[in-house]
């Protein structure tokens, strides 16, 4: 897979943030595009696909979130919407009802994938089963399990993935994390990249803080095989990234992002705002994956239309004030043209 690129960077899938768009542009460039998948219906998965191979024969990857049927007790959403109340008070909103579903079901969206076989798919949130990860593969369809532990590394190694995203806790966006607990998933991708290569013997890609050219010179010389960038992405052209998303990412103050469960009831990284600060004392106590996610929905979109940042899922990663604007394969372009500077001069002045 990584041979037929020209460019080893992959855009990574950005749910709420990209398009096929991106995805088109990137991979035109010899660089990899991904369609982030996760919240889209069966027949989108099959039309996403079709509408970038009519596009660019060029490698793309589609990513989905492994995730399971959700039943929540009443009691847990009557207590995860009592704490939102003031804020849906707050942009005008009326009293919340139970949503009509939780999250895209995985299994149908699963089956979509299969039957539009992609050249690559990417898995985060969890792993395959051994016969979902044959029936993908026996499509063509190269394999990447998102691990941010070595111990999720050789999980997905066991289960036959062809590659590992190496996901270090510099990373925008939801943890991919699915084995143990947050503080011994939080290893810097600087770490992680070289201990996963360490314990199994697949290509791995680097994701998590890389964005600029010495960063992507960095993690290959690291060994990754390719880089993935979401955060150097988020200025760019194609993304839907909302007016105060996209203010919040230019007047960042200086290292700007926590994690957080408060928004989705998972794990992810994004630029500090007054809901997160004011969950934060709580946050253990917030409802789980898809439900918080769910529940929050309406209120982030009547907050993104009053303009504010307040409540919003600011998603970003460490290094997100070297972000630039531009055309994606612009970025990309610039990205790998840096790279290669970096890394003929670091030759000339250390390698002897
Ligand atoms: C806005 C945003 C949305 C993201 N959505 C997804 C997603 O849908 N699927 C996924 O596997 N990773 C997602 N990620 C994580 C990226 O795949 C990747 O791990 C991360 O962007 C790398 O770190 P960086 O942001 O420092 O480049 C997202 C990241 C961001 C910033």
């Amino acid at each position: 897979m990584f041979d037929k690129l020209s460019i080893p960077i992959i855009q990574a899938p950005m749910l709420g943030a990209t398009t096929e768009a991106i995805a088109i542009a990137v991979s035109k460039t010899g660089a990899m595009g991904s369609y982030a998948a996760a919240g889209s219906a069966p027949d989108q998965i099959l039309n996403g696909v079709k509408a970038i191979r009519a596009a660019t024969d060029q490698p793309f990857a589609v990513n989905l979130f492994v995730l399971d049927p959700v039943d929540p007790p009443p009691a847990m959403v009557a207590e995860a919407m009592a704490r939102l109340a003031p804020w849906r008070e707050r942009y005008g909103l009326p009293a919340q009802s139970i949503p009509n579903s939780w999250a895209q079901a995985f299994a149908p969206q699963f089956a979509a994938l299969v039957e539009a076989a992609p050249p690559a798919a990417s898995f985060t949130f969890g792993a395959l089963t051994r016969d979902q990860a044959r029936a993908l593969k026996a499509r063509g369809t190269y394999l990447i399990g998102t691990a941010t532990t070595v111990a999720e590394a050789r999980h997905w190694a066991e289960i036959g993935a062809d590659a590992i995203c190496a996901q270090g806790i510099e990373a925008g966006g939801h943890r991919g994390t699915f084995l143990k607990s947050m503080p011994e998933s939080s290893i810097g991708t600087m770490a992680l990249v070289p201990t996963i290569r360490q314990a199994v013997n697949l290509p791995v890609i680097a994701a998590g803080g890389i964005m600029d050219g010495a960063g992507v010179a960095a993690a290959l010389a690291l060994g990754a095989v390719a880089v993935q960038l979401g955060s150097a992405f988020l200025l760019s052209e194609e993304v839907t990234v909302s007016a105060p998303w996209r203010k919040a990412i230019e007047t960042a103050p200086d290292d700007p992002t926590r994690l957080t469960r408060a928004i989705s009831g998972r794990y992810a990284r994004g630029i500090d705002n007054e809901f997160m600060a004011t969950m934060r004392p709580i946050e253990d106590e917030i409802a789980p994956y898809p439900i918080q996610n769910a529940l929050t929905q309406e209120l982030r979109a009547a907050a993104t239309k009053a303009g504010s940042p307040d409540v919003l899922s600011l998603w970003a990663g460490q290094a997100i004030k070297l972000a630039r604007p531009g055309p994606a394969a612009r970025i990309v372009e610039e990205l790998w043209a840096d790279a290669q500077a970096v890394m003929r001069r670091a030759a000339e002045k250390y390698a002897g």
